[in-house]
């Protein structure tokens, strides 16, 4: 159980918490916690100690942009309180658990959504980790897949394992293992070839962050599959992800910021040492994936389709 700040911002950083939903409810919850905490004090301390832990949480990982609006949506709510202590708390609480309770809604109407897009028989293929480890229901693009499985389509998942992390082979393939979906595990590099010889039939992933004009910044390696479903004869490729994590204050994708971590995490995984000592590494962990690549972006207010048309996005992001 995280209860320090510290450690919650490591938990983050070290990914025990991770997926773009999921750090925005553990960034919230932790707000919520650290208020409730503050027994005794006074309305511009509770305000101080939060700006404090909002300041260190921002701080943690910069591609998911799910963790600022979460921040922002619960300092909103702290700031639009009175200035009394037992106010600002209360706030703060009930804008928190809004965070996760309006992220598990979310996934259920993406789920209702992105499930009429897969038929019988489609063998999917997914990258790094999108269901209810990722998320604060049942996840974005493993949720649209449980959906389609729950609703009696006989599909097929192949999910990559997600270097250099294995999100795809330790939580994606447990947790459809876990669910009774039919899964099987194959390397990053095997997608192409798999394409070729397995009849992949479409492909899905999630998103950390989706600019202005439908570009995806996802998982290190989402836009090697997107670019491979083009090769393979339009094979179709789709995004979930809950309105929370479009930034349309950025014209492109080329404006998201792009995390890149510790170059061991190459070199020596798990402490095993995987290349030469001292190896120069490049290790961003996130891609992005242009929009022309992308058949639709599944939200829970519905699907935005190519050719991402702006005022179609609006329109969507208006729904209620
Ligand atoms: O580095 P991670 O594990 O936090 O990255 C997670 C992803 O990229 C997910 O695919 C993403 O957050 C989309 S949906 C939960």
């Amino acid at each position: 159980v995280l209860t320090e700040l510290e450690a919650i911002a490591e938990a983050i950083e070290t990914l025990a918490v991770r997926g773009a939903p999921a750090i925005g409810g553990c960034a919230a919850l932790a707000l919520a916690l650290f208020a409730q905490r503050a027994e005794g004090r006074s309305g511009p301390e509770v305000r101080q100690l939060l700006d404090d832990a909002q300041a260190r949480l921002r701080a943690t990982r910069p591609t998911a942009v799910n963790l600022f609006y979460a921040l922002d949506k619960v300092m909103a709510a702290a700031g639009a309180a009175p200035d009394d202590a037992d106010a600002i708390r209360a706030a703060v609480v009930d804008a928190a658990e809004e965070v996760c309770t309006e992220d598990a809604a979310a996934c259920d109407a993406m789920a209702r959504h992105g499930a009429e897009l897969f038929e019988d028989g489609d063998r999917i293929m997914t990258v790094c980790h999108t269901g209810a480890l990722a998320t604060c229901g049942t996840g974005t693009a493993l949720g649209v897949l449980k959906a389609a499985a729950v609703a009696g389509k006989k599909i097929e998942v192949f999910a990559l394992e997600t270097r250099p992390l294995l999100q795809g082979a330790r939580l994606t393939a447990w947790e459809c293992m876990k669910v009774g979906l039919d899964v099987t595990l194959i390397t990053d590099g095997m997608a192409a070839f798999a394409m070729a010889r397995k009849g992949i039939t479409k492909a899905i992933a999630g998103a950390d962050r989706i600019a202005a004009n439908g570009d995806v910044a996802n998982k290190i390696g989402t836009y090697g599959l997107a670019t491979l479903c083009r090769a393979h004869g339009e094979i179709p490729f789709y995004v979930a992800a809950p309105s929370s994590t479009f930034d349309v204050t950025l014209t492109s994708g080329a404006e998201i910021p792009i995390e890149e971590r510790n170059p061991d995490e190459i070199r020596t995984p798990r402490g095993a040492v995987f290349a030469p000592e001292g190896c120069p590494v490049w290790n961003p962990a996130f891609d992005v994936t242009p929009s022309a690549l992308v058949a639709g972006i599944i939200t829970e207010r519905g699907i935005w389709e190519r050719p991402f048309d702006a005022t179609a996005r609006d329109q969507l992001l208006a729904r209620t």
